[in-house]
């Protein structure tokens, strides 16, 4: 159900653990111009990618909670960890629309391969979650999926590290298998490892496509708001608002330059409790 205070002004809401999620916003600056966009980063609680399912869902649900109380007409879950393990839960107990990214990802990484063999790399949540396997082969059954759980890259991309001997010591660790096998498509399956792209293209050699599913995540976002008439109007100039649940360090600054974004003055604020 919709709730009656939404509209096509109404604001788009946007979640992630932290600053990842941000390379999702990019993607829907450029396919919806016209959207004004909500971002909460919620940097006091990252990372989720170690975390249980029962505490991804509840932080996710207390975003989005608070987002959609602030009059959200749809909600954007721009982070791998807290698609795959949050939201059903979100589909479940929000008025609003829910989309993830893994949906989008799955169809972008079908639409890469030839061979029919699918790498996916993700945080340790994502990939014990098996979201992306279960998805990939729900669609196209008989495809084969490498899944592998890449811990240290997060950490790597909050220091900014993404030219250097040490990530590419790390991608070469995770992906060099990959370069002797037939997987032809590498889904980054976390919204922090596009920040890492050029690295992980060299470590995982030519023969290999990377799967971005932010793209992809904003033509579904696109279709899903033309599908329930909530388009902002043509013409319309998006604002972009951003806020975290901890206080930024330089590196949002190094991530916004990276992705090109502009956006007013960063806010911090927490997220209450379900309860209260
Ligand atoms: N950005 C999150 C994701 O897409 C990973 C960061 C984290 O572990 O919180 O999975």
């Amino acid at each position: 159900m919709q709730p009656t205070t939404t509209t096509a002004e109404s604001p788009i809401a946007v979640f992630d653990s932290g600053i990842g999620g941000l390379t999702v916003v990019s993607a829907l600056r450029r396919e919806l111009p016209g959207e004004d966009i909500v971002y909460l980063g919620d940097t006091a609680r990252v990372p989720y990618g170690g975390k249980s399912r029962g505490t991804i869902e509840r932080y996710s649900e207390e975003i989005a909670a608070l987002l959609v109380g602030e009059g959200a007409k749809m909600v954007v879950v721009a982070c791998n960890t807290a698609s795959a393990l949050g939201l059903p839960r979100l589909r479940e107990v929000l008025s609003v629309p829910v989309e993830g990214v893994i949906e989008p990802g799955v169809e972008a990484a079908l639409a890469a391969t030839v061979t029919g063999h699918v790498a996916v790399l993700g945080t340790k949540a994502t990939i014990g979650s098996g979201a992306y396997a279960h998805a990939l082969q729900a669609a196209r059954p008989g495809i084969r999926v490498t899944s592998l759980a890449c811990p240290l890259l997060v950490p790597l991309v909050e220091e900014g590290l993404f030219e250097d001997e040490l990530t590419d010591a790390a991608l070469h660790r995770y992906v060099a298998a990959l370069r002797s096998g037939d997987a032809d498509a590498l889904v980054m399956g976390c919204t922090h490892y596009p920040l890492l792209a050029g690295a992980l293209a060299r470590a995982a050699g030519p023969a290999i496509t990377l799967v971005d599913s932010a793209a992809n995540c904003a033509r579904t976002v696109a279709r899903r708001l033309d599908q329930l008439g909530l388009r902002a109007p043509s013409g319309r100039v998006g604002s972009l608002d951003l806020s975290f649940t901890d206080t930024p360090d330089n590196f949002l600054q190094v991530v916004r330059l990276a992705l090109g974004l502009e956006a007013g003055e960063v806010k911090v604020r927490p997220v209450p409790p379900l309860d209260q």
